[in-house]
Formats: structure tokens, sequence, C-alpha cells
């Protein structure tokens, strides 16, 4: 079955980003000029995707406002003849069908996907976390879904993150990591590095079959308090094939202080008119 649809959870409360994030959706942060989510949803466009929900929450208005048409700045823009920016302004509030469901209570990116049930129905679904972006060639989500339609069965987007760093993650377990697809035996959320069974961590992108729903309305809290999605991926993993992706990309995790600075820099280097200033400035840093 094709995939048409993507879920994109926005509703986290951003706690690794205080005070930025007290008023302003960490999705909203800008990468250079664009907020952090928009590239998420042009992603799932370049893949073919033309039905978007975003999972929001109190607080996270901005994003809405974001994807509409701005009647006000549109009739100024075209007043002050900047057409340019018009268009740019007019393109973005016509991306996708964007679709919002309100996530009343941050339970956990698993709970976020359960309110996705009614959107979704019985089709498998593409999901996208709003904070994560991946710089790629061909968009990654595209990449999944690819996987998705040779296997016919749910595909995480993984990347190796270094045993450092899995404990952020949920981890992988497979009888053989020498592909980029592999089948999933466990998942395990936010594993102590000791225990983790590898370094392979699901990063952020997901084409996902719908019987996790019913998963998902049985799956208690687990790492945090939090309803995880990882522990419901778990369980499907036991009733019907699970694979592994490795995608080809670079990717940030923008709701991580470092992460969003690394974006920042790099993203303002892959662009002409900041790229030959921005290289200056920072050969003149001395550390
Ligand atoms: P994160 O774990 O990065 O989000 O979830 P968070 O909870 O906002 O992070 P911190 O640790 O407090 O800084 C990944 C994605 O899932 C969404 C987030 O908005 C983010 O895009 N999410 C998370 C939800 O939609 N609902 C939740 O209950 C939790």
């Amino acid at each position: 079955m094709q995939v048409k649809k993507a879920v994109i959870p926005a509703a986290g409360m951003g706690t690794r980003f205080l005070p930025a994030t007290k008023v302003q959706p960490k999705e909203m942060l800008p990468i250079v000029d664009v907020p952090t989510i928009q590239y998420v949803v042009e992603e799932a466009v370049r893949a073919g995707i033309t039905e978007i929900l975003i999972i929001t929450g109190r607080s996270k208005r901005a994003i809405e406002d974001h994807f509409d048409k701005s009647v006000e700045l549109e009739a100024l823009l075209e007043q002050k003849g900047k057409n340019k920016e018009l268009a740019e302004m007019q393109r973005i509030s016509n991306l996708a069908d964007i679709f919002y469901v309100r996530q009343k209570e941050a339970l956990g990116l698993g709970h976020a996907v359960a309110c996705a049930r009614n959107f979704v129905g019985r089709e498998p679904f593409a999901v996208l976390l709003g904070d994560d972006i991946v710089h790629a060639e061909i968009p990654v989500i595209g990449q999944l879904i690819d996987i998705y339609n040779k296997k016919s069965a749910t595909v995480l987007g993984c990347q190796r993150v270094g045993f450092d760093n899995i404990q952020k993650y949920g981890a992988v377990d497979a009888e053989d990591f020498s592909e980029p697809v592999v089948q999933v035996r466990s998942l395990t959320e936010k594993p102590n590095p000791a225990e983790a069974k590898s370094d392979l961590a699901v990063l952020g992108r997901y084409v996902i079959d719908p019987e996790i729903f019913d998963i998902l309305n049985v799956t208690p809290p687990g790492a945090g308090g939090e309803i995880q999605l990882t522990d419901a991926l778990n369980l499907l993993a036991r009733q019907q094939s699970v694979w592994a992706y490795s995608f080809e990309g670079r990717r940030y995790d923008v709701g991580d202080r470092l992460g969003y600075i690394e974006a920042t820099i790099e993203y303002a280097l892959r662009r002409e008119d900041l790229a030959p200033q921005l290289k200056t400035f920072l050969k003149s840093l001395t550390f």
C-alpha cells in the first residue's frame, strides 16, 4: 500500500532547550532563517507525502500560524514590491494539506503518535520527528518508503551513534549488522551503554504499519515515565517483521543545544549567500 500520510510529533516540552522553549515551540527554532519544522515538512513533501498531521500542544500555535496564509504580511510584501519574499510566503502556505491535533499532555512520543490514529486509519504511515532534521540528497523519509515498498513491513531510520551516545536513543538488536537493512530482533529505549546490544540508534524517521495503534493503546510508561514509541515497536517486532535501515544523510537533533549549533553552522556553510563571510569569520576565531 502506498505511503501517503505523515505524522510529525511536535508537542514535546523541549526541556533541554529552556529558556528559549518556555513560550516558543522548539520546532520553530530557526536553522539560519527557516524554522526547523519547515525543513521536516519539506522533506515529507519531497518524498511524495500529500497529507501531514502535526501533533501540537499548548504553546505551539506558532506552528499552525507558520503554515497558514498570512493575509496582512502578503498584502504588505505586495505593496512594497517584495515579490520574491511574497512568492516564498505563498509557497510555504501551500506546501501540503496540513492537519493538526493536540496532544493534551506531553506523555511521551508513543502517546503523541497514538493521537494520529483517526488521521492514519488502516494505512502504513510515515513519522518524522519535528525537531530532527536530516541533510540528504534523497529525502530520508523517501529512502525509508522505498525500503517499505520492498519489504511491506515497518522500517526504522537508523544510524550508528557510538556506545557513548546510545543511552539517548532507542537501540537496535539484530542477528547480523553487516547490511544496511537488517531485521530487528528487539529494541531498547535509552539503554545503559554497558548493556546496549549495539550502537545502532533509531533516529527520528519511521514508516510504520497501522497495527502499532493497538499496541500503543496498551503500552505502559517506560523510560522517563513516558509512553515510548520504541517500546511499542519492540512489541510490534515480536508480531511481524520490523526492519532497521541505516539511512544516508547528515542528521541533526535541533532539540539539543549542540545539535542546534552544529545545524546552524553547517546549513549556513551550505548557503552561497552566507558561506564566504561565515568561513572568514570561523577562520578568524582563535581557541
Ligand atoms: P523529544 O524527547 O526530543 O522531545 O521528542 P521533548 O520531550 O520535547 O524533549 P526534552 O527532552 O524535553 O528537551 C522527540 C519529538 O517528539 C515530540 C517532540 O516535540 C519532538 O519533536 N514529542 C515528545 C511529542 O510530540 N510529545 C511528547 O509527549 C514527547
